[in-house]
């Protein structure tokens, strides 16, 4: 009986080893033609988990995601140069060159450019997560993504604890040393002049003028420059022209319409994930009365007057990446 069983195993065994190859070589022999026209080093990680989806979603532009001190050369290429921010670099160069000088990293950490395959998750802030339980299941991604001031402290069991990647700007980046993450990145999204110009001031121990925000800024950086990124201007451009398909100029009655830091975020993880999953991301505008975040008090009433913002529009776009299987929501 027991020996029976031993040679049903190794049958089996032999048996999932040779699909397994036959699957891996039908594979490779699929993928021939354009392997050969890629980097060598980038061929090990393009058999086993290359995204031709992301690829088509970001229009084949494969760029730096994040800003680099030749800044100039940067946005020349891309046409940021010819652009105000917050999707170009023009009247920002001088505060641009400041802030950057000072920034001793621009690219992605090297123990994430080590996992070959990148599984991440982008946690948005919505109040759905309440009470979910998903702590435990975000933490097992390769690479967590955050956004704005949304806390891991206190909500673990439905959040998580792991920050690889938290988005923000100067007015929703924690101040408090209590939110400290030593192994997160922070990617800086650049809105506004001023906030290049609040970056240089607290990388060079300036003065930190307070002037030009909609909401008093962090007046400290509880995080260490090695730990700062600044998104490159060209994937909010990306975002909001291609993707969303805002229009590039708005009527003078009318607030122009940025993408929010959530669908920002989703995209970022499309040009450094192999494979992309959401949470937090639901947001029923006609409930006014749910509350917006898994934190605080706020209401969706907040979001549904938010001038600045096209919500329906970003919750279509979602929805249809989700219906085409690009992208999985755990919520
Ligand atoms: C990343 O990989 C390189 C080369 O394989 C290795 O030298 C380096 O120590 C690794 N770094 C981290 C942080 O894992
Ligand atoms: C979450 O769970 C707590 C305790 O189990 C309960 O008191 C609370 O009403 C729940 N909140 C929501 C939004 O379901
Ligand atoms: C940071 O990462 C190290 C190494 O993986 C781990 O030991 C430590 O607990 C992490 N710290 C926090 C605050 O998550
Ligand atoms: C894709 O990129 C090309 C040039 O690189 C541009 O002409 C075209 O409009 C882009 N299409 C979309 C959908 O972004
Ligand atoms: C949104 O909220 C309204 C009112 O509370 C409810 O009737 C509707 O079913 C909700 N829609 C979704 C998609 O949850
Ligand atoms: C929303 O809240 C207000 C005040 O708290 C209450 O009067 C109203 O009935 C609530 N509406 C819904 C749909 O729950
Ligand atoms: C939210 O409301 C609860 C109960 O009304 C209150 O105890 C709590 O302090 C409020 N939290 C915030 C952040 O305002
Ligand atoms: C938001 O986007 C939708 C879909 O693209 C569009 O129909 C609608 O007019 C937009 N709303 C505003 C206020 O721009």
């Amino acid at each position: 009986m027991y020996q029976g069983l031993l040679v049903m195993r190794k049958f089996l065994f032999v048996g999932i080893t040779f699909a397994a190859l036959l699957h891996f070589m039908l594979h490779i022999f699929v993928q021939k033609k354009t392997i050969s026209t890629l980097p060598t080093d980038a061929v090990k990680e393009f058999k086993t988990c290359y995204n031709e989806k992301f690829r088509l979603i970001l229009n084949m532009s494969e760029i730096d995601p994040f800003l680099c001190q030749d800044i100039r050369k940067q946005s020349v290429n891309l046409g940021s140069s010819k652009l105000d921010l917050p999707y170009g670099t023009r009247r920002a160069e001088r505060f641009f060159d400041m802030a950057l000088k000072n920034l001793p990293q621009c690219n992605l950490p090297e123990e994430i450019k080590n996992i070959s395959c990148k599984k991440c998750v982008v946690v948005g802030n919505g109040g759905v997560l309440r009470n979910s339980s998903l702590g435990k299941k975000i933490d097992s991604y390769d690479i967590i993504i955050r956004m704005n001031d949304g806390p891991v402290l206190g909500y673990e069991d439905d959040v998580g604890q792991k920050t690889t990647f938290r988005l923000c700007y100067p007015e929703s980046i924690f101040s408090h040393s209590l939110h400290y993450d030593p192994n997160t990145t922070v990617v800086l999204l650049m809105f506004k002049p001023h906030d290049v110009k609040w970056l240089s001031e607290l990388l060079m121990h300036k003065r930190v003028s307070t002037y030009g925000f909609w909401r008093k800024p962090a007046m400290n950086l509880i995080y260490k420059p090695h730990q700062l990124r600044v998104l490159n201007p060209f994937i909010l451009r990306q975002v909001s022209q291609n993707l969303l398909n805002f229009p590039i100029s708005f009527p003078k009655t009318e607030k122009p319409k940025h993408p929010t830091t959530g669908i920002i975020a989703i995209t970022l993880a499309f040009h450094i994930c192999n494979e992309v999953h959401i949470a937090g991301f639901k947001y029923n505008l006609t409930s006014l009365n749910s509350t917006l975040h898994y934190y605080g008090n706020e209401t969706m009433s907040v979001m549904a007057q938010n001038e600045y913002h096209n919500i329906s529009a970003e919750q279509m776009f979602i929805r249809d990446l989700v219906e085409q299987k690009t992208i999985k929501n755990l919520t």
